[in-house]
């Protein structure tokens, strides 16, 4: 059966609760732009593609049902309004993935685009609306398949030894069919890997603080049966110097690509690309063109999220009772009251360290003079 996190037909919208797996495969009905905020602010999904895509359709769904009930404003200009304010007040869950805002703006011009035709009504310019929300739910999976295929592609063919066809690749956070519309992205890599037998075998990391590696991408991993193994972030070093069975490549997505190619991903990524130039591992980024962001000149433009202390200070998961074996998800304190917390989201991977961008188009890799030239995959 195919994981599905986003499930969307004719207006109505429900997305796995990721806050309860793996424990518990629970969906929650969105209806309108706030249940659609609340959700990705709570990371109840999360990803950079899920939320742009979640983003979207919860708006397509308030349309949908104010089209239904004859509810929308009485204009075709009043419906813009509402849709723009809308969307930017959506672009306000989370910072730093820019598909999120890449999705908002390209949405307000098709709709006022839509607004300014001659003899627009109300009803159409919503329509629109709900036509090109639901539009990025097919692209989404159609990019990340192709992203798979120009990866596990370039992998068997750049990243391993002579006499060696199966590569054993390394993966962080989660970027499989739970943070896009399906399939993903770096985990869309392993997945090609394995269905054209060129996978050997797949690492996951933990990732704290969040833990969207062992609770998330080992899920999928399990769920797609892949062979794979769990490890905490601080083993990286250890299984990369390991002789014999050499990690081939580091896969992972991202939240944005700036322009030069610096890569803001999950916190942990940047350790990871040290890591992996020390060790003459190849580090890859996998992210569809929505993720590149040409106006963002480098890393240093990107804005970091910061969350609760409360994430790194306690741990959410099942609690088993040794003597009864009852289980029920709870959350406990690791930490000292009174200690200080930092707690960055993301952090910035410089383009020196990033051997390839896996986009739908093809792996850009950089030019003779040392840099990428990202651009040239747009237009
Ligand atoms: O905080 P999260 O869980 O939304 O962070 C997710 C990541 O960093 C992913 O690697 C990134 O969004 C790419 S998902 C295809």
């Amino acid at each position: 059966m195919v994981l599905e996190a986003i499930r969307y037909n004719g207006g109505k919208l429900s997305i796995i609760d990721q806050l309860q797996l793996p424990f518990l495969e629970s969906y929650i009905d969105i209806q309108t732009s706030e249940e659609g905020w609340q959700t990705i602010k709570k990371m109840q999904v999360r990803g950079a593609p899920a939320i742009a895509i979640v983003a979207a359709l919860s708006l397509a769904s308030e349309l949908q049902q104010l089209l239904t009930q004859n509810k929308l404003p009485t204009n075709a200009e009043e419906v813009a309004v509402f849709i723009i304010e809308r969307l930017t007040y959506l672009v306000t869950s989370r910072p730093t993935a820019v598909n999120l805002s890449d999705a908002a703006r390209k949405l307000e011009s098709i709709v006022s685009k839509s607004a300014q035709s001659s003899g627009a009504t109300a009803q159409e310019v919503a329509s629109t609306f709900i036509i090109a929300a639901e539009a990025m739910l097919t692209k989404d999976i159609e990019d990340n398949t192709a992203i798979g295929e120009h990866g596990a592609r370039w992998i068997s063919t750049k990243a391993l030894p002579e006499q060696q066809s199966k590569a054993i690749v390394l993966t962080h956070c989660n970027t499989g069919s739970l943070a896009t519309a399906g399939y993903g992205t770096a985990l869309g890599v392993i997945r090609s890997l394995m269905s054209n037998g060129g996978l050997r075998h797949a690492y996951c990391t933990e990732t704290r603080p969040y833990n969207q590696g062992s609770r998330l991408t080992a899920f999928e991993l399990v769920h797609d049966e892949i062979p794979a193994t769990l490890i905490t972030d601080s083993m990286v070093a250890a299984l990369l110097s390991r002789r014999g069975d050499q990690v081939n490549a580091i896969v992972v997505g991202a939240d944005r690509v700036s322009a030069n190619g610096d890569t803001a991903n999950k916190i942990g990524t940047y350790g990871l690309a040290v890591l992996a130039r020390h060790h003459g591992v190849k580090f890859l980024v996998a992210a569809p063109l929505t993720t590149i962001d040409l106006a963002t000149k480098s890393g240093d433009d990107i804005i970091i999220e910061e969350r609760p202390p409360s994430e790194v200070t306690r741990i959410k998961g099942l609690e088993e009772d040794d003597v009864t074996g009852d289980a029920k998800l709870g959350t406990v304190k690791i930490a000292a009251d009174g200690i200080d917390v930092w707690n960055p989201a993301f952090d910035v991977t410089p383009f020196a360290l990033i051997d390839g961008i896996i986009t739908e188009r093809g792996v850009a890799e950089k030019g003779a003079d040392g840099l990428f030239h990202l651009e040239e995959f747009f237009g």
